[in-house]
């Protein structure tokens, strides 16, 4: 078996700010009836933090795994309004995303803060999905590999190569994300590429997201590229069927 056909896909569906109960009831029903899971694919959702527990308790006897779309870096103590690790835990979350160039850019979360969050979330038994992307303007100056591997190399400093055995990577071009654009299939690949280069030893086991206007009808593409091992998606998870079409495009 080489690289490629050990790393399981995943698929994961950023609600971002968006539900209601009775949204999220109809969601979640269309999301159990129409995926069973797979022996290769994984799916996850991460609803808003008040909703977690309705879609804990809507996906009990699904295959779906829940995350959440952030978490604070401190353990408890006096930062209001804020969740922490093992909350996420208690309420049977699996994955944490951190570091979402939203976040980044409309919260100033820092490299830094980026990297004790990743810290945190794996302190309290969740994998993170650490997200990193350059801007339009980077990528236009050239300089979108050095701004990638800024945001990565930040996190390994913290946590080490070896913390990356249980992490996501996801890769989202600033410019990309709720755009209608995406990066070609050779944009995706070439940083996908770079990121494993990077991860070193374990750069061959880590799965690396693509994520940034993923659709029903780009997936399969996208998914046929050698290092991309799924997808993180915003707008696309906001529909039952475009989830699970997706999740399916991830069948090899
Ligand atoms: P999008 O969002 O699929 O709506 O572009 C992706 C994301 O922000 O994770």
């Amino acid at each position: 078996m080489n690289e490629r056909q050990r790393r399981r896909r995943l698929v994961v569906g950023n609600w971002k700010m968006n539900g209601s109960r009775a949204a999220n009831a109809g969601l979640l029903k269309g999301i159990t009836d129409l995926w069973s899971g797979h022996a290769n694919v994984d799916a996850a959702i991460c609803p808003p933090f008040v909703y977690l527990e309705q879609a804990s308790e809507a996906l009990a006897q699904s295959p779906v795994a829940l995350g959440a779309q952030t978490v604070n870096e401190h353990d408890a103590g006096a930062y209001t309004g804020e969740i922490a690790g093992s909350m996420l835990k208690d309420l049977g979350c699996r994955y944490v995303i951190v570091g979402h160039n939203e976040r980044r850019r409309m919260q100033s979360e820092t490299d830094a803060q980026v990297a004790d969050k990743f810290h945190a979330a794996q302190q309290a038994g969740l994998t993170p999905i650490l997200c990193v992307g350059e801007s339009e303007q980077e990528r236009e100056s050239g300089h979108a590999l050095e701004t990638i591997g800024r945001q990565l190399s930040t996190v390994v400093n913290r946590v080490g190569l070896q913390a990356f055995d249980k992490a996501v990577v996801a890769y989202e071009p600033v410019w990309a994300v709720g755009t209608g654009k995406t990066a070609t299939p050779e944009q995706a690949e070439e940083v996908h590429r770079f990121l494993r280069a990077e991860l070193g030893t374990v750069g061959g086991d880590v799965q690396i997201l693509y994520g940034g206007s993923v659709k029903p009808g780009n997936a399969k593409q996208l998914f046929a590229l050698p290092d991309i091992d799924g997808a993180l998606l915003g707008g696309a998870s906001l529909s039952a069927d475009d989830f699970v079409a997706i999740c399916k495009a991830a069948i090899e």
